[in-house]
């Protein structure tokens, strides 16, 4: 039998913790927020559902992002015992320079909706953490004011090939006089994906004032008292607009671009290029023979072509077929730092992310942003060292198994 005694004060007292209390609710929320899923429960608190849909939304029946998801859920780990990982090192190369994480924000259009600090905030996190940033050609704060919010951070941009070619070619100008780095060229969209969410919503840009969305700002004050005191929402590449995203990709962008025009774009551009988008082996051969400084695998979140390859699963033959003619990267479906670790060791160099930085923004501006990182960072490191890795040129396919 065991022998009982009744606890004494003295014994209690040194057990008795208290919390300290956090004041300021968004720090709390985000201090909260374990992993990107948690900021997306907070993000979808804190947002106009249209809004967040608009985010969270893919296309169609949301097949292709479902898959993406489910491939890194079910994918299998398998670490190498007894390895010296008393120091992990994260730095990885983007465009042969480094970055402090494998890990660099994809472009998104439309940010400052989602939060009213918008592009400037993602671009402040990304000088600060030292990781990478894709201005979209989407984007609601302009090329300069971007480069202005964050002087020293690596900014590439991201560019639409539309109907009229000058336009395309002023923006480039653009970022280049403004310093970004890279061009990032998009080809997933010869015309828009079928974002159902927003149709059903009645999405539209600017966001109209309907019987609904008036209803809906009594249970979101902050963020229309935000988005209501701020510099107006719109697009700062593009003249003014009123519809759903859709319809205007589909006035805007060119349906009949092949891959000739990437030598129009050379002519342009003398600085590195990116081709996002690239779905088959086929084409990325294509894009890499033609010139790609690095090709991004990936179907754009799922927001284009439903049931598209899952981009995870090209990786291995992608890089088998290029070698090291471009660097390879991957995006689509990463929710956190053990899916970064995947794609590396199935054979990306880097990865980008899209969502998982937009919950961090819609959940708590700048500093969501900087939970993000700093979620997906310790995720990468505990991962690695868990596996055995202390460098990310350790990672191999011995350390990842796909369904
Ligand atoms: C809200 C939103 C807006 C996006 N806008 C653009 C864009 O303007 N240009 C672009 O090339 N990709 C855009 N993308 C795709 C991302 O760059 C990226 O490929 C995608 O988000 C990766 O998937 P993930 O969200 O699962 O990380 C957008 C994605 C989201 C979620």
């Amino acid at each position: 039998m065991t022998k009982r005694q009744f606890p004494s004060w003295s014994e209690l007292r040194p057990l008795l913790r208290v919390k300290p209390v956090e004041w300021d609710p968004t720090e709390r929320r985000l201090r909260d927020a374990l992993t990107i899923a948690d900021l997306r429960s907070v993000a979808k608190r804190r947002t106009p559902r249209s809004v967040f849909d608009y985010t969270d939304g893919a296309a169609e029946a949301e097949i292709t992002l479902r898959r993406a998801r489910s491939l890194f859920h079910d994918l299998e780990l398998r670490p190498s015992i007894l390895q010296d990982v008393s120091s992990v090192d994260l730095t990885t190369d983007y465009l042969g320079k480094p970055s402090a994480a494998p890990f660099a924000f994809a472009p998104t259009g439309f940010t400052r909706m989602m939060h009213h600090e918008g592009e400037r905030a993602v671009a402040r996190v990304a000088q600060r953490r030292g990781i990478p940033y894709a201005l979209s050609t989407m984007g609601t704060t302009s090329i300069e004011d971007v480069a202005a919010a964050a002087p020293d951070a690596r900014k590439w941009f991201q560019l639409y090939v539309w109907r009229d070619r000058s336009a395309g070619e002023d923006l480039m100008a653009r970022a280049k006089a403004a310093g970004y780095e890279a061009l990032m060229l998009t080809v997933d969209v010869p015309v828009a994906g079928a974002r159902l969410r927003d149709t059903r919503n009645g999405f539209a840009i600017p966001p109209a004032l309907t019987v609904k969305t008036v209803l809906d700002a009594a249970t979101h004050p902050a963020w229309w008292m935000n988005l209501l005191t701020t510099e107006p929402l719109a697009f700062a590449s593009l003249s003014t607009w009123s519809g759903t995203v859709g319809d205007l990709l589909d006035k805007l962008f060119d349906p009949s671009m092949t891959i000739d025009d990437l030598e129009w774009l050379r002519a342009s551009w003398d600085g590195p290029l990116i081709i996002k988008g690239i779905q088959t082996v086929d084409d990325a051969r294509r894009v890499a023979a033609a010139g790609a400084d690095a090709i991004v695998l990936s179907n754009h979140g799922g927001r284009q072509l439903d049931r598209a390859p899952v981009p995870l699963r090209l990786v291995p033959d992608v890089r088998q077929a290029i070698g090291d003619s471009a660097e390879l990267w991957v995006d689509t479906g990463i929710m956190s730092g053990a899916d970064i670790v995947a794609a590396l060791a199935l054979g990306a160099d880097a990865t980008l992310v899209g969502r998982a930085y937009l919950y961090g923004l819609m959940a708590g501006g700048e500093r969501g942003v900087d939970r993000a990182v700093e979620i997906l960072t310790r995720e990468v490191r505990r991962t690695m060292a868990l596996l055995g890795v202390s460098r990310v040129g350790e990672l191999g396919p011995q350390h990842v198994r796909l369904p």
